[in-house]
């Protein structure tokens, strides 16, 4: 997929964020430590905290659809970009020291809502373009629809034939039902549907007399289409599970971050780490 304009702007801005501050820090290194406290490393905090709210604010951008300021994959790209820079630059106001545990936890916080960002730009990207309006809803709902009307005319195929015949009808039927908690069951792995002992069926289709064989044969025929159509259903069904899942995760730890951050903020100024 190629990668688009404001991609390529907010890569290179990051790149150039990263020399900028990993070079200060190199250079500062040398004449001392710049640990958290330090006005270095306290720059660094400042600058990774006012990127985090930054950050945070694109949740609500994302939900103001008529706001004019920056378009959508602006904001995406920069978000992207800008919060693993604000990782970055918070391990360095870190001074790679660990022992403060309510700064810990932010970190640790931190490390989550980061790597659950890049999980889900990835997610975004390998979703097919084809299964990305999957969230308007709509085709999902068409698809339902055609699944439906499929099975009517197998239904209508099969009403008044033979038992094999209409044994046969129910099997495929029973095939396309979806599992206890299929919907969980879709996040792990695609769904595997025990599929029918192909012997089984070729007992049945023997079975069926020679002048049903057209309509079995068209019934045949619009079972697999259903069938194609549920795994697209399903394909969808699983990358909007999961796009739904990883948000339950980047969300709720941005807040706790967000607490924990600015109860290390507090705890610095009144324990009097830093001086004001
Ligand atoms: C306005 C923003 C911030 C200020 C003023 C600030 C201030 C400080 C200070 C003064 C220290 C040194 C503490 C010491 O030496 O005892 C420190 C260390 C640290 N800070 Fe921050 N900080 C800020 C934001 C953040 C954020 C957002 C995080 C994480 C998400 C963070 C994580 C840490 C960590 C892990 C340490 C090292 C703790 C240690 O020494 O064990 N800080 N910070």
């Amino acid at each position: 997929m190629p990668v688009a304009r404001s991609g390529l702007f907010w890569r290179r801005i990051f790149v150039l964020l990263l020399l900028a501050a990993g070079g200060v820090y190199v250079a500062s290194a040398r004449g001392g430590f710049p640990h958290g406290g330090s006005p270095l490393g306290l720059t660094y905090g400042v600058t990774g905290f006012a990127l985090m709210l930054l950050l945070a604010f694109f949740g609500i951008r994302k939900r103001s659809y008529r706001s004019t300021f920056g378009t959508l994959e602006q904001w995406l790209q920069s978000h992207i970009w800008l919060g693993v820079f604000a990782f970055v630059i918070l391990l360095l106001h870190t001074g790679f020291r660990f022992e403060d545990r309510v700064a810990v936890t932010s970190f640790v916080l931190l490390a989550i809502v980061v790597g659950s960002g890049i999980f889900g730009a990835v997610l975004y990207r390998n979703i097919p373009r084809q299964l990305t309006d999957v969230q308007s809803g709509l085709p999902a709902e068409k698809m339902s629809e055609q699944l439906n009307q499929l099975a009517r005319s197998m239904a209508r195929l099969a009403s008044a034939r033979s038992a094999p015949f209409q044994r046969l009808f129910s099997e495929l039927m029973r095939e396309s039902q979806p599992p206890p908690l299929a919907g969980w069951r879709l996040l792990a792995a695609p769904m595997r549907r025990a599929a029918a002992a192909a012997g089984e069926w070729s007992d049945l289709v023997a079975l069926v007399p020679a002048e049903e064989h057209e309509e079995l044969r068209q019934m045949l025929v619009v079972a697999r289409q259903r069938r194609e159509l549920l795994a697209r259903l399903e394909a969808q069904q699983r990358y909007k599970n999961l796009l739904e899942a990883w948000l339950w995760i980047h969300v709720p730890f941005t807040f706790a971050l967000l607490l924990f951050s600015l109860v290390h903020i507090g705890a610095v100024f009144y324990f009097g780490t830093v001086q004001w």
